[in-house]
């Protein structure tokens, strides 16, 4: 694999390639990682991947200094995935140019975690807006545990006419549900029994609803559940129409249920 550190570098690697599929990450790569990176290589097409803590995403120096860093690790796992190449920039090469597009925020941007993390979307966007110009991949993998950024992504895209094809990726999940997240490795064997708990008891609420072909869908029940076992704040738990992005009402729409809370000091999200 080349392990490449600057933009220009990358972009003389990707000339003489036909089709780029890229996997961005922020490292702390995990089975979900794996998955995308898996999924990307079956269609034997150069695969870059990159790893860029984004410092524009975070709301708090100390969240971003934190986030979980294991370079040679990653390196390994990549090395062991057949990835054509890793991009690994420090800031400057990121941020040190003139991008051809503004950033397109749809309005989504302002629900869900956009509530609770100001600027964070807007981070996110304005660092991929800079891959998709640098790489010009055809294919562009990203997983639906962050679905919210996914769909902004994709709405940046569609609005920029980019010529760029998001492939999602289904959210990877283990011990009994639990899903992959860098985060994970900051909690405990009880906290993640109650994160356990949490995700299950949100299948469950959404199965029932479905079952009970409710008409009025209320999460109120389900929010003391999780109150109840010990956890003190929930940013949210929205029932959303997928398609509409708006609040779902009735059973039979197509719905997911997204939720962020912490358990302790760390912020869990998912959407089921
Ligand atoms: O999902 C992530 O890891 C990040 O938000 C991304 C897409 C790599 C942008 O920094």
């Amino acid at each position: 694999m080349k392990i490449i550190r600057q933009k220009k570098d990358l972009k003389n690697f990707i000339k003489s390639k036909n089709t780029i599929s890229f996997v961005p990450t922020m490292g702390g790569l995990h089975k979900g990682h794996e998955q995308l990176i898996k999924q990307a290589k079956n269609k034997k097409q150069t695969l870059v991947v990159s790893i860029f803590v984004n410092p524009k995403q975070f709301n708090s120096k100390k969240d971003f200094s934190s986030y979980p860093r294991n370079l040679k690790k990653d390196i390994n796992l990549l090395n062991k995935l057949k990835v054509d190449c890793l991009y690994y920039p420090n800031y400057k090469d990121i941020f040190n140019f003139k991008t051809k597009n503004k950033i397109y925020l749809h309005p989504f941007s302002k629900k869900l975690c956009g509530k609770f993390r100001p600027g964070h979307f807007e981070g996110v966007l304005n660092v991929v807006n800079r891959f998709l110009e640098i790489i010009k991949p055809k294919f562009l993998y990203l997983g639906k545990k962050d679905f919210q950024q996914l769909i902004l992504i994709k709405k940046h895209i569609l609005n920029k006419q980019i010529d760029t094809t998001i492939v999602p990726c289904e959210t990877i999940r283990f011990k009994k549900f639990l899903p992959f997240s860098s985060r994970n490795i900051h909690l405990n064997n009880n906290e993640i029994n109650s994160a356990i708990k949490i995700f299950k008891l949100i299948k469950n609420e959404k199965y029932e609803i479905k079952k009970n072909k409710i008409k009025n869908i209320s999460l109120n029940k389900l929010k003391h559940q999780i109150y109840d076992l010990g956890i003190k704040k929930i940013e949210y738990i929205d029932a959303i129409n997928i398609k509409k992005l708006k609040i779902a009402k009735k059973y039979n729409e197509n719905f997911k249920i997204f939720c962020a809370f912490y358990i302790n000091k760390v912020r869990l999200i998912d959407n089921i």
